[in-house]
């Protein structure tokens, strides 16, 4: 029993502060790691990506969401087990309270996965291109970046919105 309880305070400790890393760094880089590059370029490229290309921050944010919902999975189970089944669980205010926060951090996830990521490999393919070639860009390579700069961010914000959705309904899950 005192086992079974450190197995799944070891699981709230993993979700709540890979969560917590996840929410943080979407929200740093929303707020104002794209704001200080997009008002700085084009001296911002270069530390752009060496943060997304070296550093590949997206995926290390990728491989943290799936820690938080990896062990959010498990502690799910378990309160879907307490509770005696998937529909008992969604039976109760904090149960569709977690499934509401659980369903917007999965689509937060599929946003970077299948939206962001791919996104950010073109634009450092382009910005590759541009480097090693002589002379200023063309204006529709240049309008092929900006298209890109401007869907990324698009995205960010919608991942980020997804979050918020999260965090409030995780917080006051127990209070419903
Ligand atoms: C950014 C994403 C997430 C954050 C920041 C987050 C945060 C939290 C926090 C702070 C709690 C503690 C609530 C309390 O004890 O009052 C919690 C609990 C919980 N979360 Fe998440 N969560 C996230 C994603 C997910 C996902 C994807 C799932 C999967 C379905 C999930 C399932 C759960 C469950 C089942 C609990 C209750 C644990 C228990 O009964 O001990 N969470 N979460």
């Amino acid at each position: 029993m005192i086992a079974a309880e450190w197995f799944f305070i070891v699981f709230r400790i993993l979700h709540i502060g890979a969560g917590t890393v996840w929410v943080g760094s979407v929200f740093f880089l929303v707020v104002f790691v794209q704001p200080s590059a997009a008002a700085i370029a084009p001296a911002g490229a270069p530390f752009m990506s060496e943060l997304l290309g070296a550093r590949r921050l997206v995926d290390r944010i990728l491989i943290i969401a799936s820690v938080t919902i990896a062990a959010g999975l498990i502690l799910y189970l378990r309160d879907m087990n307490d509770a005696g089944g998937f529909g008992d669980l969604l039976g109760t205010h904090s149960g569709v309270a977690l499934t509401i926060g659980g369903v917007a951090a999965l689509a937060a996830f599929l946003v970077g996965l299948f939206g962001t990521r791919p996104n950010v490999q073109r634009l450092l393919a382009l910005g590759r291109q541009i480097a090693s070639s002589e002379g200023p860009p063309s204006p529709d390579l240049t309008a092929k970046v900006q298209s890109l700069q401007d869907l990324i961010k698009t995205l960010a914000r919608t991942s980020l919105g997804l979050l918020g959705i999260t965090v409030v309904a995780m917080a006051t899950a127990r209070y419903w």
